[in-house]
């Protein structure tokens, strides 16, 4: 099959773990006999860098040209305590998402058997957790209307949802749900939000579609609770961009670290794949990066734009054996070695 992927490797971290999963990838190739096409394209602190803009036009024409988009990270220090930027890499990514139309951040949590004791939580509490959060990615509080009063004392930012676009994020939420352990919990804070009522009104009108999915109408802050609590009891979840925000970061410490966590983002025009961490600029360029998100965020390219899904369950299990054998960058590693970032990919490229 001849798979044309854009890359879209960012900053920070970004070009380094992306470097694995291309090794990784062209490892997968070779075996299954794919032809893999990447399409290098800016986007981030290095785009605004070079050409002054977060996410030209030039990278946005590649990503719709391409069948995926394989992305790493992006975000630059210099930008974060300065209130008064104008341009951000940050707004590269929103307006990525929007223009993509990327409106659904697909965000998995489960737990690695060998790394159980790495998390946070006690093991009696995580055993066993295999949810996904599905994140509405184009709408709500971070497209609203914002600004401030003429004299800079005020600020809003408003939160806006249509019945059409709560609609379709929750049509794939049913969709999973129904592949999966048929649970679906609409995350939502209707106590106080018309947003929110709209989102539970529309769910429970498509719950007649789907009568195998038992359906669940929980509020946010209660489930931010529960997360921590029960995270093996929730299959998927469903909620609006900032709760869902907020709620995969947390989630994304179950699993013991944030550098394992993949996702993607299911979209109007082509769908992108990337780990869920940030740019991590303290460690850029040092080869310390754990890039088994982002080989993960590659299995998940394979299985849900290629449909390759034995490429994919490949991937998925010389990564865990990678972990296994304690073939793992230091924030896994303990007191144990820890291989950098380029010979954890070397790994699992030989593996394959
Ligand atoms: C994420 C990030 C972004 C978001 C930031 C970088 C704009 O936190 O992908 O979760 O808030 O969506
Ligand atoms: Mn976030």
């Amino acid at each position: 099959m001849k798979l044309n992927i854009a890359l879209l490797a960012g900053d920070g971290i970004g070009p380094e773990v992306i470097d694995q999963a291309v090794k990784v990838s062209d490892a997968i190739a070779k075996k299954f006999n794919h032809e893999i096409t990447w399409t290098p394209a800016l986007t981030g602190a290095c785009a605004i860098d070079a050409v002054g803009e977060p996410y030209p036009d030039s990278t946005h024409e590649i990503c719709m040209a391409a069948d995926a988009v394989l992305f790493g990270a992006i975000g630059h220090p210099k930008y974060d305590n300065d209130p008064k930027a104008t341009v951000r890499p940050e707004q590269g990514l929103l307006k990525m998402r929007k223009k993509l139309g990327l409106f659904a951040n697909v965000r998995p949590t489960f737990t690695f058997p060998s790394l159980i004791d790495n998390s946070p939580l006690k093991r009696e509490r995580i055993e066993g957790t295999d949810l996904i959060i599905l994140r509405e990615l184009t709408g709500g509080i971070y497209f609203g209307e914002r600004g401030r009063t003429d004299d800079g004392n005020t600020a809003f930012d408003t939160c806006t949802y249509t019945r059409v676009e709560v609609q379709r994020l929750a049509k794939l939420g049913f969709e999973m749900a129904m592949t999966r352990g048929k649970k679906l919990c609409c995350v939502d804070k209707a106590n106080v939000l018309e947003t929110s009522r709209l989102w539970r009104e529309t769910v429970q009108d498509m719950e007649k579609d789907y009568p195998e999915v038992t359906v669940s109408y929980e509020f946010v802050d209660a489930v931010a609770m529960r997360l921590v609590q029960w995270p093996n009891t929730y299959d998927v979840l469903i909620t609006e961009n900032l709760f869902g925000d907020i709620l995969t970061d947390e989630a994304s410490v179950i699993s013991g670290s944030m550098g394992l966590m993949p996702s993607a983002s299911i979209g109007v025009h082509t769908s992108l794949f990337e780990p869920i961490h940030g740019s991590y600029p303290q460690a850029a360029g040092k080869d310390i990066a754990n890039p088994l998100a982002t080989v993960l965020s590659a299995a998940m390219m394979f299985e849900d734009a290629f449909g390759l899904t034995e490429e994919a369950e490949l991937i998925r299990s010389v990564v865990n054996k990678s972990l296994a054998e304690g073939i793992v960058t230091e924030d896994l590693s303990g007191t144990n070695k820890a291989y950098k970032t380029s010979e954890v990919g070397d790994w699992l490229a030989k593996n394959i």
